[in-house]
């Protein structure tokens, strides 16, 4: 729930802190620069959602051209499919028999698809798909050198075949994801990443496709190499996501998109003349991929997050014009963690608050 005095087009200055932002101008230039890119390159994108987790969001990805979306977890996909996106990829396994039921409940009611990387999962699916009398999609994910989950290349061929096989269940193709190298800074590097895993996904297929099997499907990649993705014929789609609000750490890839994420922070104590003390901390912004900058600021460095405090320092010399009750904006490190810290996402245009966004899927990790 927002707070019930903000309302919609109050100035941007006087919406309660810590409050997590959308600069509506970047999210739009950013959804709009990928559109345009997968339109020239003739293939499909599928953003990944579980970034942003805002069905607002995933509805404008869809409006500008997007095939469908990916989620992580069942729970994600259920709060997508309430707001009524019917063509979900869970790019993930889903494993025990809660959650296999709560994805056949969810195949009653829009279309979607599952990895596999395991018979037994597979067996289970099926089952589930034949008691519930749905006929979800299945993608066979391949390891293709994250070591996360995904069948070795070797043994994709033997895994397609049964998921072909299962009466219940509609195999489609494959996906893999090459998350090891995503967000490399070194270009260099994370290209020919890129080019060596993905050659792998489209070998996979190659494989599939000469046992007289149809891949309809082949997906991968994220933020950092989906540009190498859309130059392999074998791809089909891509499932890029932090590219729609981007972090930090994604900032520092020089990729070409605005940050459009920011959480707005408040100046509660100026203890030293080269200390500025604001309102958010751990509990408002996560700091896995590195401490977050502050907009605009280069003479501001955040040195430490406290439960809820936000700890700068200022460089070069004391820090003569902030005191309590100014504003900040950090740049989050991390947009995916940070978002699932909280309930909505404040939509700003022109410094004013434009819409409040419910992060619906802030949360469903089962
Ligand atoms: C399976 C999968 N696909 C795609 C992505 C794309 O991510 P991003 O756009 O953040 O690089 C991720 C990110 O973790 C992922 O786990």
């Amino acid at each position: 729930m927002s707070d019930p005095t903000e309302y919609i087009d109050m100035p941007r200055d006087e919406i309660d802190t810590p409050v997590l932002l959308v600069d509506l101008a970047a999210l739009e230039y950013n959804i709009a620069k990928l559109a345009e890119h997968f339109r020239q390159a003739g293939k499909n994108l599928r953003p990944h959602t579980k970034s942003h987790k805002t069905p607002a969001i995933a509805q404008l990805q869809l409006a500008a051209g997007a095939q469908g979306i990916t989620c992580a977890k069942v729970g994600e996909a259920e709060a997508m499919a309430d707001a009524g996106i019917q063509d979900i990829l869970i790019a993930n396994e889903v494993i025990g028999r809660r959650k296999i039921e709560r994805l056949m409940a969810l195949a009653a009611r829009c279309d979607i698809m599952v990895a596999v990387d395991h018979p037994q999962n597979l067996a289970d699916l099926d089952e589930a798909a034949k008691t519930y009398k749905v006929r979800p999609r299945v993608l066979v994910e391949v390891n293709i050198g994250h070591n996360r989950c995904g069948v070795p290349p070797a043994a994709v061929v033997e895994l397609a075949r049964a998921a072909d096989k299962a009466e219940n269940l509609r195999f489609c193709g494959i996906m893999g994801y090459e998350g090891h190298i995503v967000d490399l800074e070194d270009k260099t590097a994370r290209e020919a990443g890129a080019h060596e895993c993905i050659q792998r996904l489209v070998d996979a297929r190659a494989d599939i496709e000469g046992a007289g099997l149809e891949c309809s499907i082949c997906s991968a990649s994220g933020t950092g190499d989906y540009y190498i993705s859309t130059t392999f014929d074998g791809i089909t789609e891509v499932q890029a996501g932090s590219y729609a609000l981007m972090d930090a750490a994604y900032g520092k890839l020089d990729l070409g998109f605005k940050n459009a994420l920011s959480v707005l922070t408040t100046v509660t104590s100026r203890p030293a003349p080269d200390q500025v003390i604001t309102d958010a901390g751990l509990k408002s912004l996560t700091p896995e991929h590195g401490l977050p900058p502050v907009k605009d600021r280069p003479d501001l460095e955040c040195h430490a997050l406290s439960e809820e405090h936000g700890r700068l320092r200022s460089i070069g010399g004391p820090c003569t014009d902030l005191q309590p009750c100014d504003l900040l904006e950090f740049i989050p490190g991390h947009g995916c963690t940070t978002i699932n810290l909280h309930d909505n996402l404040y939509a700003i245009r022109d410094g004013r608050l434009e819409a409040i966004w419910p992060i619906a899927g802030r949360g469903k990790v089962r």
